[in-house]
């Protein structure tokens, strides 16, 4: 008996009619009942509903039979939590050569089993997710992916933007999906999905609450709100709803397969800003040359529209100039008009929508236009154009506004803080632009703040870049101001430290071409993998190439990988030959990420790090810029030890 007692597999001896008549204490530990309690029971006390009657009827058939029964089973232990067991019966004979006894042995496989959905789960989704061209793809993806993976007989996905109460339904499937039309669920998502989100937590509306949704056959729904959240960004919230019961396993399950599309939705989102933001920088570097081109106003102005209206969407603009001795807004240049009527117009300053964003300095905007009444907004000649919806912005120079920049759409248009903020920019630029036709001497103070509107975008662009990475929070940031200050000692030239400032805030704008399954990986990589994984400056180098801005300060992105020695990637440069602001930034950034959390290791200690860079001079560090860098880094950390003076 002794082995027995101590093995950690259950153990449990049932008479012929399959009642209990002794367990070992393993099963007493797994399943959660004494001894006292189950002996002279069925062990089908342990049934977890996961398994039919047809199971248990081969099962008894097989050990009648005389033989040995194996299989994987779900038990529910006392407090009601679900188990699995590898498990195997075999018959015991008598003296006589009759089955007296039934010996039945089960492993706890919980966790291996669990892991094994997880990772299986998560794989499926991943690959599947691959495929993915945009996000409503991917929504699709997830939403069938999820209700096969967890036995889920409706999803449904909706978001809520910051701050609102009301979420939105972005995609449904399953059961939900037919009953979209009746919809008593999805409009309590909509309510509910701000408190599921802000909860943080997967919220369980078990089936035998009151009011619970009834399935097509007749069961009553259980359902589920799973926040989607990555790195405090929110995504949306996923519903899932099964007939019948879902329990914490599923819930864990949903909560894995939820991570993965966190993940993937937020990439995707990065992605397409990315893409926008480029496309941004490139019109913003086009306008900035035709101000610059000190050319015809009015045509300078509508090379300027045909920028503004491909970036902002619209289907028209036109910019008018306040003449302030008649008091009348006349039209100077338009893009996209049919009717020629429109150019020769001259409004009172106080008309319209128009009017309102001159006399208040403000953007106006006019969802439809029908309401308004397109007269209102413009005599006659815009009704030939079919336009439905209106935006107007002031343009200011010096405090003082001199026209209005107004963009027409045809469709139904209610712009986002982004949408609004880069009108704002481009009509700062519109503005400048008038500004530089009468006061040349202004060029230069116009030019620093064209300077000043790209850096807030990369600003804003390397921040949202970090958010896929919790690791990095602030690194970008402080990797710069590190890199420009050793950059100075190290007698970078003054014109190369903007160059230097957006090379290093972009640095790893290429790891957005390295799928997620690599970058979180909590392991070391394959060989495989390192080859994607040595793409990210290559990628880099594709994506700003394009950009004249960027251009020179492409040295970082593409270059922080060399090594001194020559064994580093994409290049493998030696020495000097690798740019000097690269070999600067290599060492602070290695400096940084090895003092910061990583998915696949811990942060070093700074006596670790400072060790580090020592052994790697000469090998993988210019030894100069090692040598400069941990001089500076001991006397400030000296700084910081020393009592405060
Ligand atoms: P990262 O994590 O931001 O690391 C940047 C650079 O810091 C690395 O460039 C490497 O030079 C240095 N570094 C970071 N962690 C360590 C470390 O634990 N030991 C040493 N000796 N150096 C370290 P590298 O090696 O070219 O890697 C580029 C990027 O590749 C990394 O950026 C990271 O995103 C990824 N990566 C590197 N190793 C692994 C890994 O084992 N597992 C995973 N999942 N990703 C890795
Ligand atoms: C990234 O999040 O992909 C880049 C952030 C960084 O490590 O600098
Ligand atoms: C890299 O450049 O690949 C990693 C740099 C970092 O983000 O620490
Ligand atoms: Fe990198
Ligand atoms: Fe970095």
């Amino acid at each position: 008996m002794r082995a027995i007692e101590k093995t950690t597999d259950s153990i449990i001896i049932t008479n012929r009619e399959g009642l209990i008549e002794y367990v070992n204490p393993a099963f007493e530990s797994i399943s959660g009942y004494y001894s006292e309690e189950v002996i002279g029971q069925s062990p089908r006390l342990l049934k977890s509903g996961k398994h039919s009657e047809a199971f248990y009827k081969h099962l008894w058939a097989t050990i009648l039979a005389g033989e040995t029964f194996r299989h994987l089973v779900v038990n529910r232990s006392k407090e009601g939590e679900l188990f699995y067991e590898e498990q195997i019966i075999t018959p015991v004979r008598n003296a006589a050569g009759e089955i007296s006894h039934f010996v039945s042995t089960g492993r706890d496989v919980t966790a291996r089993y669990k892991q094994e959905r997880e990772q299986h789960a998560i794989l499926t989704l991943s690959n599947a997710l691959r495929k993915a061209e945009d996000r409503k793809q991917a929504v699709e993806i997830i939403l069938e992916q999820t209700e096969k993976l967890a036995t889920m007989d409706a999803t449904a996905f909706l978001t809520v933007a910051p701050f609102e109460e009301e979420g939105r339904l972005e995609n449904v499937s399953g059961y939900w999906k037919r009953s979209v039309s009746e919809a008593p669920a999805l409009e309590g998502f909509r309510l509910r999905s701000r408190s599921v989100l802000d909860r943080r937590h997967p919220v369980l509306y078990p089936s035998a609450r009151r009011g619970a949704e009834t399935s097509s056959n007749g069961s009553a729904l259980s359902t589920v709100g799973l926040p989607l959240v990555t790195f405090d960004h929110e995504v949306g919230v996923l519903w899932v709803g099964r007939a019948g019961s879902i329990e914490e396993d599923d819930i864990q399950l949903i909560s894995a397969i939820g991570d993965i599309a966190s993940n993937a939705l937020h990439r995707i989102e990065l992605h397409t800003r990315t893409e926008q933001r480029l496309e941004r920088l490139t019109a913003l570097h086009a306008i900035d040359k035709i101000i610059s081109s000190g050319g015809d106003l009015r045509l300078n102005l509508e090379l300027l529209l045909g920028h503004v209206s491909t970036q902002l969407h619209s289907d028209a603009a036109s910019i008018l100039l306040l003449d302030s001795d008649t008091r009348t807004m006349r039209f100077i240049a338009g893009r996209g008009f049919r009717s020629r009527a429109i150019r020769e117009e001259a409004l009172p300053v106080g008309f319209g929508p128009m009017g309102r964003a001159v006399l208040n300095r403000r953007v106006v905007q006019v969802k439809d236009l029908s309401e308004e009444g397109p007269e209102k907004v413009r005599e006659g000649s815009l009704k030939a154009d079919g336009f439905s919806s209106y935006v107007v912005s002031p343009l200011v120079v010096k405090e003082r506004v001199e026209g209005a920049l107004e963009l027409f759409m045809k469709e139904a248009f209610d712009p986002d803080p982004d949408w609004l903020s880069f009108l704002e920019v481009l009509a700062t630029q519109t503005s400048i632009a008038i500004d530089n036709a009468t006061m040349f001497d202004d060029l230069r103070r116009s030019n620093m703040e064209l300077g000043e509107a790209y850096d807030a975008t990369i600003e804003g662009w390397a921040r949202a870049l970090e958010l896929r990475d919790t690791e990095t929070q602030g690194h970008a940031q402080r990797v710069t101001d590190l890199t420009i200050r050793m950059a100075k000692t190290l007698g970078i030239p003054y014109y190369k430290i903007n160059h230097v400032r957006r090379g290093a805030l972009l640095h790893d704008i290429g790891k957005l071409g390295i799928p997620d399954s690599i970058l979180y990986k909590p392991g070391p990589l394959t060989e495989d993998e390192w080859q994607v994984m040595r793409q990210h400056p290559t990628y880099a180098k594709k994506m700003l190439d394009h950009v004249d801005y960027l251009k020179p300060a492409l040295s970082i992105p593409y270059c922080h990988h060399e090594r001194w020695n020559g064994g580093g990637y994409p290049q493998g440069l030696t020495g000097e030959a690798i740019p000097k602001e690269a070999r600067i930034f290599a060492v602070i950034d290695v400096w940084d990420a090895l003092l910061s959390d990583r998915p696949y290791r811990k942060a070093w200690t700074v006596e670790q790090t400072f060790d580090y860079l020592n052994d790697q001079r000469g090998l993988e560090f210019d030894p100069e810029v090692v040598d400069v860098f941990l001089h500076e880094m001991r006397s400030s950390q000296e700084d910081e030890d020393s009592p405060s003076d």
